[in-house]
């Protein structure tokens, strides 16, 4: 294929040539049984597959990679599968969120470096799908992507389950002493009975409705379940975009707009998507050279309503989401507050894919009048204890703590609290204030999903269930209660939260979007005089990666980025033939 400056294909100036390089770069794709014709020039799709056995929610991805080549060839084009790192939530330490960069790093360097002219994005479980969009439009070549789908409905003694909200409140009932060891473990293959991601709007979930809303996935694909047959046509679907993407040429700069983050972060309120997505499809902006400052998510959060209603906001799962119409359904009822000119992979309008979409079940897809939340499922929070912002999910949290003042019991880490949350002699109330420091992106490190805390089981066995929780940790999408994360600057780095104390006065009002530590400033300047200079390793390993991560990550209002990796540095799709790569 030449374009009109007379130009080839970046693949075909590798594998055209009639000379030693050609020859050795044929010969590679020979030796795995390919004949000439299959891959002469048609343009190379690429499969950034993160499919891994540690990454249980993207256990599945290579046959998923499978439908993607059937497209691909069907289509004319020629597949080329590479592995990427997999990021798992489960079987990763200390946590997956320290190496999203590294995956992105990872993504967009084999995106620049192998002799492909488009790439299709496999992912699924929470770090997988920003990192492979941070990647993508970094690099800038034509991508699609296509994420592995939610699992089905847990379902326990005829209970319908979702991973993992429900897992969390029974461990709170498990601790209370409410139910057996035995029952809750009969949980465990209940729940998790299918391929895919947690079934929940969690933080995979988000990202997957994100990637629709920016455009980057084919209409439709965000909720079919992983079981599902359609997730498999669905991959065909989307092999056959790349390569009429190539042809085309269209690359994620002509998608990834101000006003496709826009329509991404407008989804994400109006899901009442987990708080992980804001530092995600942040980092993704920045890419892709938008600023998306916690400014404008508080100027749209205003307007946003939650229509979403499932868990842990609401009531269902994603299965249901699913057979509701999925993401085209829920974006058509809020089409008047999205952009509907922003473009989609498939080449239509974001209006133009939606305008046969129906809603099958009005209780889980809402119209804005009966919204769940009208007034907005997050809440941007500045003030003294936060300068720099911190973040609540008010829908997921008790509305009668959404204003309170109360006393500070401060944990210096995540360590700290697992070792005196449940001690007896603990001097704490419901209406006390549970404050951990040092679980920053640096004090983690990697911003760890501490932010929700366990409460201690003496105010469990009381029958509380909420109290107010504050962090710069980041919290599970699948989690619930009152908990304000994110917390900007970080306690690792001199942030006002470093310099709380046992018995100060904190006051959250969620409704005014403030959050402040009640403390004169004189008495905060003595403690600030008192802290230790930073240590910028904070006591972790510093070489290799972490010597990386530990000087160039950036805090959660920047997306936690590294510094030196925003923007974007676009691959050439055409090369001269001569000089290929
Ligand atoms: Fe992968 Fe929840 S563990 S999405």
């Amino acid at each position: 294929m030449t374009n009109s400056n007379g130009k080839v294909l970046r693949s075909e100036a590798w594998f055209g040539p009639r000379d030693l390089e050609g020859f050795l770069h044929r010969s590679g794709l020979k030796n795995q049984g390919w004949d000439e014709d299959s891959f002469s020039g048609k343009p190379v799709i690429g499969i950034a597959n993160s499919w891994s056995e540690a990454t249980h929610c993207n256990a599945h991805l290579r046959m998923v990679a499978e439908h993607v080549k059937r497209g691909v060839i069907a289509a004319g084009g020629f597949p080329l599968e590479f592995p990427t790192i997999s990021l798992g939530e489960f079987f990763l330490a200390p946590t997956s969120m320290l190496y999203r960069n590294l995956m992105a790093m990872d993504v967009e360097e084999m995106i620049r470096g192998l002799p492909i002219d488009g790439v299709v994005l496999l992912s699924n479980c929470d770090k997988t799908t920003p990192a492979m969009l941070m990647g993508a439009a970094s690099a800038d070549l034509p991508a699609i992507i296509v994420t592995g789908g939610p699992q089905l409905k847990g379902n326990w003694r005829g209970e319908e389950l979702g991973s993992c909200t429900d897992c969390r409140r029974y461990w709170s009932e498990l601790r209370a002493g409410t139910i057996t060891q035995a029952e809750y473990d009969s949980m465990e293959e209940a729940i998790y009975r299918s391929p895919g991601h947690c079934m929940v709007m969690g933080t995979a979930s988000t990202m997957s409705v994100i990637c629709e809303a920016l455009g980057m996935t084919l209409p439709g694909g965000a909720a079919i379940p992983g079981a599902d047959s359609r997730r498999r046509v669905f991959a065909e679907r989307a092999g056959a975009t790349a390569v009429d993407l190539v042809r085309r040429n269209m690359r994620p700069s002509e998608i990834l707009t101000e006003e496709a983050f826009e329509n991404a972060a407008l989804s994400l309120l109006a899901l009442g998507g987990s708080t992980n997505a804001i530092i995600h499809l942040t980092a993704i902006a920045g890419r892709a050279g938008v600023d998306l400052p916690l400014a404008r998510w508080e100027e749209l959060s205003e307007r946003v309503p939650v229509i979403a209603n499932l868990k842990p906001s609401g009531k269902f799962l994603m299965e249901d989401f699913f057979y509701a119409g999925g993401a085209p359904a829920f974006f058509k009822k809020i089409l008047h507050l999205l952009n509907r000119d922003c473009t989609n992979v498939n080449g239509q309008t974001l209006a133009e894919n939606v305008a046969h979409a129906d809603c099958h079940n009005d209780d889980v897809i809402l119209y804005p009048a009966h919204a769940l939340y009208p007034d907005g499922g997050i809440s941007i929070l500045h003030g003294s204890l936060a300068p720099d912002g911190a973040v609540i999910k008010r829908s997921a949290a008790s509305p009668k703590l959404l204003q309170h003042t109360g006393r500070a019991i401060v944990f210096s880490s995540p360590a700290d609290l697992s070792r005196r949350i449940d001690d007896p002699d603990l001097d704490i109330t419901e209406d006390d204030v549970l404050v951990m420091q040092s679980a920053g992106p640096i004090g983690g490190p990697g911003m760890p999903e501490a932010g929700f805390m366990p409460l201690p089981r003496k105010i469990l066995e009381q029958g509380v269930r909420d109290m107010v929780r504050i962090s710069d940790a980041r919290m599970s999408g699948t989690a619930f209660g009152t908990v304000v994360l994110h917390v900007s600057p970080e306690s690792a780095i001199g942030g006002p939260l470093a310099l709380v104390r046992d018995g100060d006065m904190i006051s959250l009002d969620a409704n005014s979007g403030r959050l402040d530590l009640l403390v004169d400033d004189a008495e905060l300047e003595r403690r600030r005089s008192e802290l230790q200079s930073r240590d910028m390793t904070n006591g972790y390993i510093d070489r290799g990666y972490m010597h990386v991560y530990n000087r160039h990550v950036m805090q959660a209002q920047h997306g936690c980025d590294f510094d030196f990796a925003v923007g974007r540095t676009p691959v050439a799709t055409h090369v001269e033939m001569e000089g290929a790569h």
